[in-house]
This record gives C-alpha cells, sequence and structure tokens, in this order.
C-alpha cells in the first residue's frame, strides 16, 4: 500500500519535473530560436552585402540611350547621378543647356538613374516618357538607395566607356551640383592632361580623410566595410573630370574589388590607388558652400561682377544651376567687371562642409 503511494507521488514528481523542463525547454527554445533568425538575418544582410558586387554583373540597363553619336567629335561625356524622382533638377539642366547646346560645345550629357517601385511622385511610366522626350537616361536594375550609389556611379563608367570611348575626356557629376557649363572647354584645355597620361582623375581632392565611426552618423562606416584608419586619397564625387580609358580599368576592378557603398571613395580612391592613377587636384575652381554660388549669383546680377567658381553644390535649390548658367552666360561674353574683393570677403558661409563623406573638416575654404 506505502509502495503504492511513493509510486504514485514518484510519478507525480515526474510529471511536474517533467512539464517543468519541458516548460524551460520551451523558453529556452524560444529563446534560442529568437538567437538563431537574429543570426540568420545578421548573416544574411553581410552575405547580402558581398553579393551586392556580383550582383553588378548579373545587372542590366532598363533604359539606354542609343550609343554616344560620333563620339570621336566629344570632347567629353557628362555622367550625371540623379535620383529617380529628381525631375526638376535634371529639367532645369536641360534648359540651361538642351543636348543640341552641348553639342555646340563639343559636350555630350546623360543621366543615370536606379529603379524606385516606391516613389510616391513619380513612376517608371513617367521616367519612360521623360526620355522618350530627351533619351538621356541610362537606368539600371537596381534599387536607389544611398547605400546603393556605388552601384550608380560604376553603372557610369561602365556605360561611357563602353558606348563613349573615343571622347576625349568623361566628367562625372552630381545633379545637385553647379556647373559654368560654358567653361568647361576651357577647363579642359587648360589641364593638358590629355598629354600627361591617359590614366588620371582630376577633381577636388581630399587626402587623409578618416571614416566615421558614430553608429548614429548617417556615413558611419563598420570595421567590416572598411578596416583601414584612413581612406585613400579620393577627389570628391560632386565633379571630377577622368578618361573612358580610365573609367574602363576602374569598372573591370570594380568587378572584382569587395563592394564599398561610399561611391567617390571607392571608385576614386580604393580603385584608383590599386590602378595607381594619379590624382590631379582642381580644387581651385570650386566653391564648397552653396552661400558662396548664390552670393555670386547676386554680384552677377546686381552688380555685373563676375564669377570665378566654376563648380559648387546647389544647396537644395533645384532650379539653381538654371539660374546661375543663365545669369552667368553674360559674363562668357565678357561683359562682366571684374572682382575687387575675392568672395570669401563679402560672403558669409558655414565653416564646416561634408565633401567626401569622411570626418567633416573644419577650416574656411580659400576661393582662387
Ligand atoms: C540595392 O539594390 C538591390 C538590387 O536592386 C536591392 O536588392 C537592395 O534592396 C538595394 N538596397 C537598398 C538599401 O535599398
Ligand atoms: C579681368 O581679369 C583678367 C585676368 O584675370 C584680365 O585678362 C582682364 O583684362 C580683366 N578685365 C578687366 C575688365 O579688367
Amino acid at each position: 500500500m506505502l509502495y503504492c503511494k511513493v509510486k504514485l507521488l514518484l510519478a507525480a514528481v515526474s510529471i511536474s519535473v517533467l512539464f517543468t523542463l519541458l516548460y524551460y525547454m520551451k523558453i529556452n527554445n524560444n529563446e534560442f530560436s529568437v538567437e538563431v533568425t537574429e543570426k540568420k538575418f545578421l548573416e544574411t544582410t553581410q552575405t547580402q552585402k558581398y553579393e551586392k558586387l556580383y550582383e553588378v554583373n548579373n545587372f542590366h540597363y532598363i533604359l539606354s540611350p542609343n550609343g554616344c553619336g560620333n563620339d570621336s567629335n566629344i570632347e567629353a561625356l557628362i555622367i550625371v547621378t540623379s535620383y529617380f524622382g529628381n525631375v526638376e533638377t535634371r529639367s532645369a539642366m536641360r534648359r540651361a543647356f538642351s543636348q543640341d547646346d552641348l553639342k555646340q560645345i563639343n559636350l555630350k550629357r546623360v543621366f543615370l538613374l536606379g529603379t524606385a517601385p516606391l516613389d510616391k511622385y513619380t513612376t517608371q511610366a513617367s521616367i519612360e516618357n521623360e526620355n522618350l522626350r530627351f533619351g538621356d537616361l541610362v537606368q539600371g536594375s537596381f534599387v536607389e538607395a544611398y547605400k546603393n550609389l556605388t552601384y550608380k556611379h560604376t553603372m557610369g563608367i561602365k556605360w561611357a566607356s563602353e558606348n563613349c570611348r573615343y571622347a576625349n575626356y568623361i566628367i562625372k557629376m552630381d545633379d545637385d551640383t553647379v556647373v559654368n557649363i560654358e567653361r568647361i572647354p576651357t577647363l579642359l584645355k587648360s589641364l593638358k592632361l590629355s598629354k600627361k597620361s591617359k590614366y588620371f582623375i582630376a577633381g577636388y581632392v581630399l587626402r587623409n580623410m578618416v571614416p566615421i565611426r558614430e553608429p548614429a552618423n548617417k556615413w558611419y562606416v563598420t570595421k567590416e566595410e572598411y578596416e583601414l584608419s584612413y581612406y585613400p586619397t579620393f577627389v570628391s564625387g560632386w565633379f571630377y573630370i577622368t578618361t573612358p580609358k580610365t573609367a574602363e580599368q576602374l569598372y573591370k576592378l570594380s568587378q572584382n574589388t569587395k563592394y564599398f557603398w561610399i561611391d567617390d571613395t571607392f571608385i576614386t580612391g580604393i580603385l584608383a590607388q590599386q590602378l595607381q592613377i594619379k590624382h590631379f587636384d582642381i580644387s581651385k575652381y570650386f566653391a564648397v558652400h552653396s552661400e558662396y554660388m548664390e552670393c555670386c549669383l547676386d554680384d552677377i546680377r546686381s552688380k555685373n561682377l563676375n564669377c570665378d567658381v566654376i563648380i559648387g553644390p546647389n544647396g537644395g535649390n533645384n532650379n539653381l544651376f538654371y539660374e546661375f548658367n543663365n545669369a552667368i552666360s553674360i559674363c562668357n561674353l565678357h561683359l562682366c567687371k571684374n572682382r575687387t574683393k575675392p568672395l570669401e570677403d563679402t560672403c558669409v558661409a558655414k565653416k564646416t562642409f561634408h565633401l567626401g563623406k569622411g570626418q567633416p573638416l573644419v577650416k574656411t575654404y580659400q576661393l582662387h
């Protein structure tokens, strides 16, 4: 009888132990499965990072202009990285200089786009319409994202070297950069770079830039993405000049190099360093603050004063490219007075900037 009771008790205890065990196992299992999912997620994002490089191999053009025309007549092909939805900026650039206007000075321009299925204001159909009208869009099969900018930039140098290999130069710029287009031919001539070498990059040269290691920053770079403490010398992606041959070499090397999402650092720095491509500094033609561009514009309009700045940021004013080029066309006809005081004496500008997405440089930039 007692034996029977003990047996029952034991059975009860073991059942409760079993349930308790099962309960803990369930919790642990849950925890374990959470961990697994997280780990899986991390692993997938990591592989995706690596796959991005190979994705460029599988990539195709959704829109691509029909070649470059008679490209031996082209002094420079201008490739402009442009966000899918920046219809206004592209329009301002076309109003300032149509493809025919550019042809007069032996230039040609294409815009580089990705896809944006979720854009609220712009549809793929409207982009295709825009291309029917202007025929100047190169669109690649990747989704627009700032971490995908290297795709776009790579696509640009690929398209340029495939379609415009007899052009003398390739100019890469962003759609929020304002450029005095009529000064480009003189700028190219004054460089006389073709005589120096077929392989070079001329732009706003950035040396000893440090990767940003603060996670909250938009330009935060992990050690995994880039492990060294300094970036190699590179040029700002705002505007730079290179050759089709250089672009071709850079593109080829990009296909065998680990993807890095800061596009100007990657292409004009990491890749260029491996190919030992020389950088030429033309920073004296740049204004780094949009305030200087606005100031220059005011001085042309109100005082007929010339503006020596050829390249600068639009500071979010989508129409500035048009306004600036429109105003300065008078000076390009030598109808403006020379400045007596340097621009920085008469303009007020913020002292920090993020040219090239490295650690912000804190100093005043001289305009020459
Ligand atoms: C980058 O493009 C790829 C290919 O289209 C896409 O799968 C990925 O989601 C994009 N990245 C981001 C951050 O949107
Ligand atoms: C303005 O300066 C340029 C040289 O920078 C000079 O050739 C030109 O003659 C000057 N024009 C006037 C009106 O002073």
